[in-house]
């Protein structure tokens, strides 16, 4: 049984103060509800170590939206996996596509950053989908296997088996308009092809693959009862107490 996983990625929102509240309202509504995802808070930086303080006693679990591929040195501005694991974060994101759109992120670089953060005990989320124009083309599958497989090519499987993958379609990012059911279930089950032939069955049954884009509290649990779909990687959603809740309660 693969336990589902609830992330919410706050991206560049939210203030110290809003944050806060926002955080302990969660850890409020988890505790009550003791929900049966493991519930993971993408948080910028800056809340980081705040953020697992405000989640201290409850299963809530911090992540970073980022890493570097470095693990120190001379990089003005970077933030190290080694530096985000010491403030207690478990969790980062790796190659979301606005990381990839708007900060040129390459495979190569992608598989350092995952490198630095398994190395420093963090949990990789690694993330893939396709644009618009390579769904109406048809060729999604091939497209979204492409961006695994050129990681993959250099993990070994036990790195590969330490990962839980995000898809997300960048057409249902933001926009309100979420894939199907259907869509996703059948992205998710190829995409758990793909780890198959790279690694082994066993690792591809494990292996946790969450489905965002346009998350929100009536298509959750539809999304969420798909065989191959372990969950969620929710944006606007997570910023709304309520919604955010909701959610979490659909997994
Ligand atoms: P939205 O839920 O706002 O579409 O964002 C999805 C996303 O990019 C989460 O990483």
């Amino acid at each position: 049984m693969r336990q589902k996983i609830v992330a919410g990625n706050w991206k560049l929102n939210l203030l110290q103060k809003e944050a806060r509240t926002l955080t302990k309202a969660l850890v409020k509504h988890t505790i009550e509800n003791a929900p049966n995802a493991e519930v993971v808070l993408c948080v910028p930086h800056l809340y980081l170590e705040k953020g697992n303080n405000w989640t201290y006693g409850s299963s809530i679990k911090i992540s970073a939206q980022d890493c570097s591929q470095h693990s120190s040195g001379a990089f003005t501005g970077e933030v190290a996996a080694r530096q985000i694991s010491s403030v207690g974060a478990t969790y980062v994101l790796i190659g979301h596509s606005e990381r990839r759109e708007y900060f040129k992120e390459d495979a190569t670089l992608l598989t350092a950053k995952i490198k630095q953060a398994l190395e420093s005990g963090l949990t990789p989320i690694l993330c893939c989908g396709e644009s618009l124009e390579v769904r109406k083309k048809e060729t999604h599958v091939e497209f979204v296997s492409g961006q695994l497989t050129q990681v993959f090519g250099n993990l070994d499987n036990t790195e590969i088996a330490s990962l839980v993958i995000a898809y997300e379609p960048i057409w249902a990012i933001g926009t309100g308009e979420t894939a199907t059911p259907e869509q996703a279930q059948s992205m998710h089950q190829a995409i758990r092809n793909v780890v198959q032939v790279s690694t082994t069955e066993k690792i591809a049954n494990e292996i946790r693959i969450l489905y965002g884009g346009s998350v929100k509290p009536n298509t959750a649990p539809e999304l969420f009862g798909q065989s191959d779909i372990d969950g969620g990687l929710v944006g606007g959603a997570s910023l709304n107490v309520d919604d955010f809740c909701k959610i979490i309660d659909a997994a």
